[in-house]
């Protein structure tokens, strides 16, 4: 972990810049170069005019200007003062983050009170926050990260930063001051979980201790300077919500409660964060506590609900190349450790090849989630997948495979307004000649859209029994037979 002086210093990353007299817009110069922590023009300026500052640290590459605020020009003003005048030494021995913020605080207020400033009492109050944030946490992200409601941040570059709250995404009125500000932030977020990004590694993927994705990518690699993205582990939905909230309707519920009981093998298919996960994560609520799960990710983000759980993560290779253990290497050794269950976070790659077989050999009750647009689709994908994995295995025998592996897939998607949907619960039947039959049970039938954006529609049987409904009774679960008829 960096030192605090450091991480003061970390994100003073331009010479502080002072009001000059006549008002004009300060010019601050940074080359770019991007080293890692930020700190590389950290030194004590004495006073220059901007021009004679400018050609001190021009660089051909690079030249930033900035016209601060007045607002922003005392935070800047006031940091660099603090730096100076607070006891680094002793702050550092502050273990509790709490009282090192208290701590700050109070000295902030205090220098404020000194000074014949300006500021209202809200501003004032806005500037203690903002170097709270900046000495102890993520600096103009750390409001998005305490707010729960926040599911993704994304910051395309210094002045651009977007978040995702209630499934909207929109763009947010606060910048670093520059590249080598966010650089720092990105450093100190990803350092805390022992990683790294510059030069040599200029992408890094991470998972956070709350569960957080974190993706940093960084010039040259990307354009327009540091980019970095954060999938939050929003709230945590349980069933009940997603009935909630629109998502799908109780009797899906019951049905797909069945099919996890019953030990069918379920398939979670949707895009890019249209909750497949999080429904996932929610239907292992239904598996019985009495089951060990192993479950296999490439980034632990599963959370369920039982409590024998063994949780396995995929590994990239390291520096040199090696070490790399991937999904099929997991599939494999989770056969050797008596599962009762095997749950792969989402299947990608040759692993499907074994998971399918380890469903036709007997681990039944497998769930997982693909990345596919439609049942269909989904099936498809399974295919390459397994082609990849071996490609010797005639498609009829894949296809064999498939069928017989697979009981139900469970379409979701993200719609135009922000909400999630089930828009399929589809059975995988049997095989008609070489082609895999599905049949559909419940469906969304999309009808349009509000003056105001919002999807408009209904869930709907779609009028027929499921032919594993003898499976469901023989494992004791009859469900009615109105469930299934369409309205
Ligand atoms: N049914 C839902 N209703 C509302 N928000 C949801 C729902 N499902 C997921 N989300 C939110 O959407 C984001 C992405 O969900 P996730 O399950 O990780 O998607 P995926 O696994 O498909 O990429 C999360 O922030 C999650 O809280
Ligand atoms: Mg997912």
């Amino acid at each position: 972990m960096a030192s605090l002086r450091d991480r003061l210093l970390g994100v003073t990353p331009t010479p502080p810049a002072t009001s000059n007299s006549d008002g004009a817009p300060e010019l601050a110069a940074s080359n770019g170069t991007g080293n890692g922590n930020g700190n590389g023009a950290r030194g004590r300026m004495a006073p220059a005019t901007p021009q004679e500052r400018l050609a001190k640290t021009f660089t051909p590459r690079r030249i930033e200007i900035e016209a601060l605020s007045p607002v922003d020009q005392l935070k800047v003003d006031l940091h660099r003062r603090l730096v100076e005048r607070l006891d680094l030494e002793v702050l550092e021995r502050i273990a509790d983050s709490t009282q090192l913020a208290t701590q700050i605080r109070n000295a902030v207020a205090d220098f404020l009170r000194s000074e014949a400033t300006p500021l209202t009492q809200a501003e004032r109050e806005d500037v203690i926050e903002q170097i709270v944030y900046e000495v102890t946490g993520l600096g103009p992200l750390e409001p998005f990260f305490r707010d729960p409601t926040i599911s993704d941040i994304l910051v395309n570059g210094p002045k651009d930063i977007y978040i995702e709250r209630h499934g909207r995404l929109s763009r947010v009125p606060v910048s670093f001051r520059n590249d080598a500000h966010l650089m720092a932030i990105i450093d100190r977020i990803v350092s805390r979980v022992g990683r790294r990004v510059d030069e040599s590694s200029p992408m890094v993927d991470a998972r956070l201790p709350d569960g957080s994705r974190v993706n940093a990518i960084i010039p040259p690699l990307a354009i327009d300077g540091p980019v970095l993205s954060i999938r939050r582990f929003g709230a945590e939905l349980a069933i009940n919500q997603l009935v909630d909230n629109g998502s799908l309707t109780q009797e899906m519920v019951d049905l797909l409660a069945g099919c996890v009981q019953a030990r069918l093998n379920v398939m979670i298919s949707g895009g890019t964060g249209s909750g497949k996960t999080t429904l996932l994560n929610a239907l292992s609520v239904f598996i019985p506590a009495t089951e060990r799960v192993v479950t296999i990710e490439d980034a632990a983000e599963l959370r369920l609900q039982q409590e024998h759980v063994v949780r396995l993560e995929t590994r990239p290779p390291n520096a040199e190349g090696k070490g790399q253990v991937v999904a099929r290497d997991l599939v494999r050794n989770a056969l050797r450790m008596r599962p009762d269950r095997i749950i792969v976070g989402e299947v990608r790659g040759p692993e499907a090849l074994d998971m399918l077989q380890a469903m036709n050999t007997g681990h039944e009750g497998s769930l997982t989630t693909i990345h596919a647009n439609s049942p269909r689709d989904a099936l498809a994908r399974v295919e390459t997948m397994i082609q990849f994995a071996n490609t010797s295995l005639p498609l009829r025998a894949i296809r064999e495979q498939i069928a017989s592996a697979l009981e139900v897939v469970v379409q979701i998607a993200r719609m135009s307004d922000g909400t999630r949907r089930v828009t399929s619960i589809t059975e995988v039947t049997s095989m008609e000649g070489d082609i895999i039959s599905m049949q559909e049970i419940f469906r969304y039938r999309r009808r349009g859209i509000s003056a105001d954006g919002q999807v408009i529609g209904s869930f709907e049987a779609v009028g027929v029994r499921p032919t594993f409904t003898e499976r469901l009774h023989v494992a004791g679960i009859d469900l009615p037979a109105s469930l299934f008829s369409a309205v």
